[in-house]
């Protein structure tokens, strides 16, 4: 069966802004992630404290951090690449960070410079601090089904790394379909993989829409047992390192699709597509999300 309540973890802040290559105002980010709170979203991840040369979007994530922080009705989760992201962004008031390794060697080398043993060493430094600051920490493994650079990628590479991040401590693990390669025919044997060796309620899917497989992809996940699932407001972003990659699957047709299923998620539909009209009105382009458009020609 399906899970009666889904948690939807936005992403749009984050993952949908850093491929942006405008530089979005700091307030307009601010009140991009208020209107997302208050459209009943439970976690929506703000922004990342990574190199500024890697990705100059999010230059601005003390200065983001520092303006939401207060927000009590909503987890706002942070990427932290290192310790030195972990410690700034504690600095700047995060109380959730998100730490995040890859099962493709190249793009794990493309992303974060580093080998997969290398950065999951690091994360453990990060993980182990974020004990000591009772911090959560979500850990995400990316490439899960396929590589820009190397294919199709083995479940069992997906399942150690996912491993590997559960035993050093990660609450939540998000397996990341990149760059939106994934069909049915692959996610399941991947999640069959995982799920061998971390618990479902532990799993979270994370879906790009590249080949426009995204909802399939997550029905399949759903009726798999995953019941958190990783989304992007108006379908934003892509990844810098990942060409060609589309959008996270937007949190609007995801909240379409799971109040047909009757599933709950304490999202306001209505409130969230303001909240992806505001935000393609400053990007000055259409919604990346069906749903959006559909229901504003109704
Ligand atoms: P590096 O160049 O190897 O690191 O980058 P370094 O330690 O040699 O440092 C280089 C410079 O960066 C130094 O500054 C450091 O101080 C600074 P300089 O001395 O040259 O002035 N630095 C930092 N500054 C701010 N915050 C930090 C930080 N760390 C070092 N935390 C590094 C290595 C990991 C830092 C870099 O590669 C990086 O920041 N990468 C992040 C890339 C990124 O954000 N990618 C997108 C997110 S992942 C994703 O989108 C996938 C996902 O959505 C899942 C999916 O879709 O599947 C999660
Ligand atoms: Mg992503």
């Amino acid at each position: 069966g399906i899970p009666k309540f889904v948690k939807i973890v936005e992403v749009g802040p984050r993952d949908g802004l850093q491929n942006e290559k405008n530089i979005v105002p700091t307030s307009v980010k601010v009140e991009l992630i208020r209107r997302l709170v208050s459209s009943g979203l439970p976690v929506v991840e703000a922004t990342s404290f990574v190199s500024p040369k890697w990705v100059p979007q999010l230059a601005d994530a003390k200065d983001v951090m520092k303006a939401v922080c207060d927000i009590e009705d909503a987890r706002l989760p942070v990427l932290t690449p290192n310790v030195k992201g972990f410690e700034a962004a504690v600095a700047a008031g995060a109380k959730e960070v998100a730490i995040f390794a890859s099962a493709s060697e190249s793009f794990s080398k493309s992303n974060i410079n580093c080998s997969i043993e290398e950065s999951l060493a690091r994360y453990r430094a990060v993980c182990l601090a974020a004990k000591e600051h009772s911090v959560p920490v979500r850990g995400y493994v990316s490439c899960v089904v396929g590589c820009p650079v190397e294919g199709a990628i083995p479940p069992s590479k997906v399942a150690y790394v996912a491993k590997e991040l559960y035993d050093m401590g990660c609450f939540e693990i998000s397996l990341g379909d990149t760059i939106g390669v994934g069909t049915p025919g692959a996610v399941i044997p991947m999640l069959e993989a995982v799920m061998a060796v971390v618990p479902a309620e532990k799993l979270a899917v994370h879906f790009h829409d590249t080949y426009g497989q995204s909802l399939p992809n997550i029905l399949i996940s759903l009726q798999m047992g995953i019941s958190t699932v990783d989304s992007s407001v108006a379908g934003l972003g892509g990844c810098p390192y990942a060409k060609g990659a589309s959008g996270n699957v937007a949190t609007e047709d995801v909240v379409y699709m799971l109040n047909g299923l009757g599933v709950k998620t304490n999202v306001d539909l209505a409130k969230l597509m303001l909240a992806g009209e505001f935000i393609s009105s400053h990007l000055g382009r259409q919604s990346g999300s069906k749903t959006a458009v559909a229901l504003c020609r109704v």
